[in-house]
């Protein structure tokens, strides 16, 4: 049975009565099967005298004006349902109760790693999430906290953060979780029609392209560019970079290389990414 609670002194007094391993999986809600792979990896981590906190919350501070802080689903009684036997307690609270003054005086302040790629596109994004995801780790005392490898820019900023400010926890990545298709799956795609999840696929085939020229180097960047004039897809960057510090990388490289997505198909951004080595010209 999950327990919903919406307050900060009612997570309190519920983290209060854990035993064991305390793992959180961090959301903006309207979950899907993504996500529950991330709670099903934390129920795992925690194991039976553990326990999993579900964070809900669509955080304002990592949109901008004029994104889609409105549109953005809020589904959060199916949400619970979704989650109920396998995550403990689900932390849903108001955006009064997280940010009492809006913007908060005091945030997360990032370094060039931030404001590249995704960050180029969004100059805030990622400040708003590590500024948060600071509090909801403050609120939640996890032991280890499980985040997607979709985001992989996120992921690395906030890797980061908790080496750097020497945040108690571990973070664990899960793999990319794709539909049939390949899609990736992401909250953003119930935004897509059929066409549009159909254009959409460029991003998955060309990483399956980049992950079948692998460890070619050359042969990845090329693959990279194998989408490029797919119709109904509006790219903004296709790139290889290291995974640590999200540096461009050219063909001399060798060893991991991560590779990294994003396009708009029918006004919405998607995101792709993937992990591959590279030992050969
Ligand atoms: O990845 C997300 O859904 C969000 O950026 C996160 C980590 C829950 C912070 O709002």
């Amino acid at each position: 049975m999950t327990t919903l609670v919406t307050t900060t002194a009612q997570l309190r007094t519920a983290r209060e009565a854990m035993a064991g391993p305390v793992v959180v999986v961090m959301t903006m809600g309207a979950l899907h099967d993504g996500h529950l792979q991330l709670v099903r990896r934390a129920r795992e981590v925690a194991g039976e005298d553990g326990s999993v906190i579900l964070t809900d919350f669509v955080n304002p501070l990592q949109f901008a004006p004029g994104e889609d802080l409105d549109a953005y689903p809020r589904t959060l009684e199916a949400d619970v349902a979704l989650v109920d036997g396998l995550a403990d307690l689900v932390f849903a609270p108001s955006v009064e109760e997280m940010y009492p003054v809006l913007p908060p005086v005091v945030s997360v302040a990032l370094g060039p790693i931030a404001s590249v790629f995704e960050g180029a596109a969004r100059p805030t994004h990622f400040a708003g999430v590590a500024t948060v995801v600071l509090k909801l780790l403050h609120l939640t005392r996890p032991d280890v906290a499980v985040f997607g490898r979709k985001d992989a820019q996120q992921l690395a900023i906030l890797e980061r953060m908790v080496a750097d400010l020497d945040v108690p926890v571990r973070l664990e990545a899960v793999p990319i979780q794709r539909e049939d298709s390949g899609l990736a799956r992401s909250s953003r795609n119930v935004y897509l029609s059929e066409h549009g999840r159909r254009d959409a696929l460029a991003l998955s085939r060309t990483v399956r392209a980049v992950e079948a020229a692998a460890p070619s180097m050359a042969g990845m960047l090329a693959a990279l560019r194998s989408e490029r004039d797919a119709p109904g897809v509006d790219w903004d960057y296709a790139s290889a970079v290291d995974p640590a510090t999200f540096a461009e990388i050219g063909p001399e490289h060798r060893g991991p290389v991560l590779v990294v997505l994003a396009a708009r198909v029918e006004g919405t951004r998607l995101l792709d990414s993937t992990v591959v080595e590279a030992t050969a010209a």
